[in-house]
């Protein structure tokens, strides 16, 4: 049996109070059944990990360079991410994607720093709203996982990954629990046949996850959690959403 995992994607959101107050209650809200993470700007993850530190509350970034040092300004290493103790690093989020540009390749390159600092890449997939109208989902996702599968090659089974349909991120539309479990086996499917360890991984939904659809989500056989937004800045919302997954 999978055991679930919640991740907070907290964007370009936050500030020293707001941070405090939302860390302690979530703390506070322990014990959890799923595996609990926040993934926080750059700029906040020493305060996160001194918060956190000691709880069973992870942490992660939500981007990480694909380089391991050197002259990339603005970037952050996997290895300086290992040494603010981040369990996680987002990779390859649809807004990255969208406003950076990043590639299925440069996703995978990112996804092979993060493992090989000891960092556990979440490899965000999903489609468009116009991709899903010309029926084009499944082939898109498995595009997209394909290039981290091909780069990572052996280490594939040790990344998590999350399917966040474009159009239901920030937007109040969610995939209704039947079309993302259907995502999800395509993922799983596919995971299996490349890694062999499937049925193990780690396939989280996201895209306007709240406390009363959640549940729902979580109960589909292959949605081992969620990867959470908006709903991740308010600590009773997430703290509920926490407690659907078990
Ligand atoms: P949302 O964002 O929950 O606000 O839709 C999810 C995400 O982008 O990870």
């Amino acid at each position: 049996m999978r055991r679930k995992l919640v991740v907070g994607n907290w964007k370009m959101h936050g500030s020293r109070p707001a941070n405090a107050d939302l860390l302690s209650a979530l703390r506070g809200g322990r014990p959890y059944t799923a595996t609990v993470a926040v993934c926080v700007p750059f700029v906040y993850l020493s305060e996160t990990a001194a918060t956190l530190a000691g709880s069973d509350i992870h942490w992660g970034a939500q981007d990480v360079s694909a380089h391991a040092q050197g002259a990339y300004t603005g970037e952050v290493s996997a290895a300086m991410l290992a040494e603010a103790g981040c369990r996680y690093a987002l990779v390859g989020h649809s807004e990255r994607r969208a406003l950076h540009a990043e590639s299925d390749m440069l996703v995978a390159q990112k996804a092979q720093a993060a493992l090989a600092c000891g960092v556990t890449p979440i490899v965000c997939v999903g489609e468009t709203l116009a991709e899903r109208e010309s029926g084009l989902t499944e082939a898109v996702v498995k595009r997209q996982l394909s290039a981290v599968i091909h780069q990572l090659t052996h280490c594939a089974a040790e990344m998590v990954v999350a399917y966040e349909p474009v159009w239901a991120i920030g937007t109040g539309l969610t995939a209704t629990p039947e079309q993302a479990q259907a995502v999800h086996a395509v993922l799983r499917a596919q995971l299996q046949a490349a890694t062999g360890h499937g049925q193990t991984m780690t396939i989280l939904y996201g895209g306007s996850v709240k406390p009363d659809n959640a549940a729902t989500l979580f109960a589909q056989p292959d949605i081992d959690g969620g990867l959470i937004g908006g709903a991740s800045l308010k600590a009773s919302d997430f703290i509920a959403i926490c407690r659907a997954a078990h």
